[in-house]
């Protein structure tokens, strides 16, 4: 297991590069699926879960493969499998966004049933009964579902939540059904207006993304297309707070201000000061971080893939604050790890108090799940003397070379491997 080596206290300043966002790409990705022409996807993120998808489409059968400048070509002029098996759907749950293309286009299609994770049960109930009210026909056996409909209709389908992955589903089918879908209640992240983006230029005709009611005329077919994705608004955002927590000044270049807005009103809440520039998004700590109450909700509220990270800056703030997860049912274990290094924090259910301490102290500490593993970056670089963060595979899931780009803004930190040996309770990070 890898982790990460971090001597904390340094000042983190100068111009960031934000990805394209993984929340946006992975989608790409399965909606290439819907056409014989090849799809170019401009600037992918090279992560673990880009390549877990990558792994996906080609047990599918079809081509996927980086060309120099990063672009990826996804071609997938046959599909020879319609399975997506239960290894790589318990990798990544985003695997299950292949369904709605692949029985679009093909008809058929069988998936592995997700089951849970380490933020909580994440069902796809909601995926499901949109892919029937769209003429489907679903069954579920031995940990698989399989659905089959020689071709789509279009549907009125009123979502019970928001559900960002179910209202991409279901949107991406609806491309190649007959007749028009009303998505009602859809989710209305950014990545799903890039999605609309993408899926038009592949020849659809979706509109209303980024509204609660998406409806899509369905097509014939659909043709290639290349797109960039929107720049990752949770990569940006989370090192806005590594900014703040370090005493910093950071400019996130390309950053979108407006997907960032619940991010950057906490932010100032705390006493950071957060400007628009030209370039994107500009961060300059304040003094000591101030005391906030943040609830996580669907886009536009404050995001869930956040709340980690903000939890790391308010155990430093000057008061207690109070955090409510209303996303997920369990996404509370990075407080566990916080505690280790000193944070005052209880958690009751889905809300935690937070007890802002002074200074956080290094410690070996592990990341259970992706965001949580960023949140335990940041306070280590926050943190008094050394910390290690082990279990990095979850944050190479969705971070481009985090360690790279945090050390072009100053930090002190370094990836280690397995058996490094030990010095008084820390591995000893070479130079
Ligand atoms: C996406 C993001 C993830 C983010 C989440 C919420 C990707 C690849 N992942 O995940 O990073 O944390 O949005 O912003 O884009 N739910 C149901 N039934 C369903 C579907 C969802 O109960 O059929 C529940 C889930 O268990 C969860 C909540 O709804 O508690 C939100 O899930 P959803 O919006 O679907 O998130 P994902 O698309 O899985």
């Amino acid at each position: 297991m890898q982790g990460m080596w971090i001597r904390g206290g340094r000042r983190l300043a100068g111009r960031y590069h934000v990805s394209g966002a993984k929340n946006a790409v992975l989608k790409m990705m399965a909606a290439a699926l819907m056409t014989e022409e090849p799809c170019v996807l401009r600037r992918a993120p090279a992560i673990r879960d880009v390549e877990t998808m990558a792994e996906l489409i080609r047990h599918l059968g079809v081509e996927v493969a980086w060309q120099p400048g990063g672009d990826m070509r996804v071609c997938a002029r046959g599909i020879g499998s319609l399975e997506a098996p239960q290894h790589l759907v318990r990798q990544m749950r985003a695997s299950v966004l292949v369904m709605g293309p692949v029985l679009a286009r093909m008809g058929q299609v069988r998936v592995a049933l997700p089951g849970g994770c380490a933020i909580g049960p994440r069902p796809i109930e909601l995926h499901l009964r949109g892919l029937r009210k769209m003429g489907a026909a679903i069954t579920e056996e031995r940990g698989f579902i399989e659905a089959r409909a020689d071709r789509l209709v279009g549907a009125d389908i009123h979502l019970d939540y928001p559900s960002v992955g179910a209202t991409e589903n279901l949107m991406m089918a609806a491309t190649l059904a007959r007749g028009t879908t009303v998505i009602r209640n859809a989710a209305r992240e950014p990545e799903i207006i890039d999605l609309q983006l993408f899926l038009n230029r592949m020849g659809a005709r979706v509109s209303g993304a980024g509204t609660s009611s998406i409806r899509i005329e369905g097509v014939e077919g659909l043709n290639g297309a290349i797109h960039e994705a929107v720049p990752d608004r949770i990569e940006a955002g989370t090192v806005m707070i590594a900014a703040v927590m370090t005493g910093g000044d950071v400019t996130l270049v390309n950053a979108i201000p407006e997907h960032l807005e619940a991010v950057t009103a906490k932010l100032r809440e705390a006493g950071a000061t957060v400007e628009e520039t030209t370039e994107g998004l500009r961060v300059t700590a304040g003094e000591r971080p101030k005391p906030v109450y943040l609830r996580t909700q669907p886009y536009p509220g404050f995001p869930t893939d956040m709340q980690p990270q903000f939890m790391a800056l308010l155990a430093l703030a000057q008061g207690a604050s109070i955090v409510t997860e209303t996303v997920y049912t369990s996404r509370m274990k990075h407080a566990d790890e916080l505690r280790r290094m000193g944070a005052d924090i209880v958690v009751d259910g889905q809300v935690a108090i937070i007890r802002g301490v002074r200074r956080l102290t290094g410690a070996v500490v592990e990341a259970s799940d992706l965001r949580a593993g960023a949140a335990l970056i940041l306070a280590g670089l926050a943190a008094e003397g050394e910390t290690v963060v082990d279990g990095i595979h979850h944050v190479d899931r969705g971070y481009e070379a985090l360690d790279v780009k945090l050390r072009a803004l100053g930090a002190e930190i370094r990836r280690i491997g397995e058996g490094v040996p030990v010095v008084s309770g820390l591995p000893v990070a070479k130079a």
